[in-house]
């Protein structure tokens, strides 16, 4: 089958690799019939590039088919739809049944210190292949594949992979008082759901980019937005009545404009040796923190920071007395996509799809453009915000 494969840092390829096939009774196979690229995807070609191998299949926005179960699988039959959750959980652990499903205990990747296995993420996360391929091997299926109905088309329901309720957490660990207000800082695809999402919730909603076309999309679902700039959290307190929205969320993550010196650290870090280039990522600080920096400034006196951004690194300065005093809370982490289900998929079935999922993507294509169109959504050319691959 063709997929997307990570070459090497900066660098994938559409090619042939071997078809996925039933490995354990409970994985099913199914056919892509949409496959997201998310911001997620760039750290891997960048400062998560040490900890991927080439020909490693990426993605993790995913949905199709089911073309074959195994034997143990129950709930699930050849024909059905589904949308993929880029967490791959037991659903039955500790843990699964406090809804932490990223801190499965059964999926966890001890050797490596980090939370449940996840789709296409790196030797990190499992090194388990990835959706942006014309065939996925799903893991544990049963709890690992949400079926949708086959009416609506598949825009509505693929962002239940990851962006939506990864965008839906990020409001929910705001803690935002009723009619209370938030700033989103970053309006790539989190961002906008996030907005949206808030601002249905029925809170004020101030939107932080400093990419024209995407604050423009935010203001056509009613959000009002600023540009980045040195004014940007005076312009903000000053809607506030000088305190500071009640939250923030950082839908930017490692990432972010502005600090100059890590975004080099990342580059550099990028081209080491993978052995060398994997401590330096997990001991040393390469975040760019512009934007939790941001948010930590921006936010009222004691109100909460929620971190929908991915972040590594461990030694990273936090201004600790200015987040002590300011009595802030700080919330963070990968999404539970399976706990928030229940909750969005009502409002993505709704006719009047109050959250836009159908105004989002801006660019749809073969598969085999992928390698093109990573570069437009990382350089954000074209006016691109989201990408969907159709294998
Ligand atoms: N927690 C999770 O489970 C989860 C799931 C999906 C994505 N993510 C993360 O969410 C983040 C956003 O993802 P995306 O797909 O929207 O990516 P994206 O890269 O398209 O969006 C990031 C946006 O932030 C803007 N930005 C950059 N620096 C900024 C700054 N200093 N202040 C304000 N805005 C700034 C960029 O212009 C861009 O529009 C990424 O870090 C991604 O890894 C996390
Ligand atoms: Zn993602
Ligand atoms: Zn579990």
């Amino acid at each position: 089958m063709r997929a997307v494969t990570w070459e090497k840092t900066g660098a994938v390829e559409v090619r042939d690799v071997a078809d996925p096939r039933i490995e354990e009774p409970t994985d099913a196979i199914i056919r892509v019939t949409s496959a997201a690229i998310c911001g997620s995807d760039l750290h891997l070609l960048s400062v998560l590039g040490p900890f991927m191998d080439k020909g490693d299949v990426l993605g993790h926005e995913t949905m199709g088919i089911v073309e074959e179960v195994g034997s143990a699988v129950q709930g699930l039959k050849p024909g059905d739809r589904v949308v993929i959750p880029f967490v791959i959980a037991c659903g039955e652990c500790f843990m699964c049944e406090r809804g932490l499903q990223t801190q499965c205990e059964t999926t966890q990747n001890r050797d490596q210190g980090t939370g449940a296995t996840l789709y296409g993420y790196s030797e990190l996360y499992g090194s388990v292949a990835g959706g942006q391929a014309q065939r996925l091997r799903v893991l544990r299926a049963d709890a690992n594949a949400f079926r949708v109905g086959d009416e609506l088309p598949d825009d509505r329901y693929l962002f239940l992979s990851d962006i939506l309720p990864t965008a839906w957490q990020g409001v929910q660990y705001a803690n935002i008082p009723d009619g209370g207000s938030v700033a989103v800082l970053g309006l790539g695809p989190v961002g906008q759901f996030a907005s949206r999402i808030a601002r249905h919730l029925g809170y004020e909603v101030f939107g932080v980019d400093l990419v024209p076309e995407r604050r423009a999309m935010a203001e056509r679902h009613g959000i009002e937005t600023f540009e980045l700039d040195d004014a940007t959290a005076a312009a903000i307190r000053q809607r506030t009545r000088g305190r500071g929205p009640d939250a923030v969320i950082d839908a930017v993550g490692l990432e972010a404009h502005g600090n100059p010196m890590a975004g080099f650290a990342q580059f550099t870090t990028g081209l080491l040796p993978d052995r060398v280039a994997q401590k330096l990522a997990k001991t040393v600080g390469v975040d760019r923190l512009a934007a939790v920096m941001l948010g930590i400034d921006l936010v009222r006196r004691g109100g909460t920071l929620s971190l929908s951004g991915v972040y590594g690194g461990v030694a990273d300065p936090m201004p600790m007395m200015t987040m002590f005093d300011k009595q802030l809370t700080l919330r963070m982490g990968q999404c539970n996509v399976h706990s928030w289900r229940d909750d969005i998929l009502p409002l993505v079935e709704d006719p009047t799809d109050p959250l836009g999922t159908e105004d989002l993507v801006t660019h749809r294509v073969p598969l085999d453009d992928a390698a093109e169109l990573y570069a437009t959504f990382r350089d954000k050319e074209d006016g691109c915000i989201k990408v969907v691959l159709q294998p």
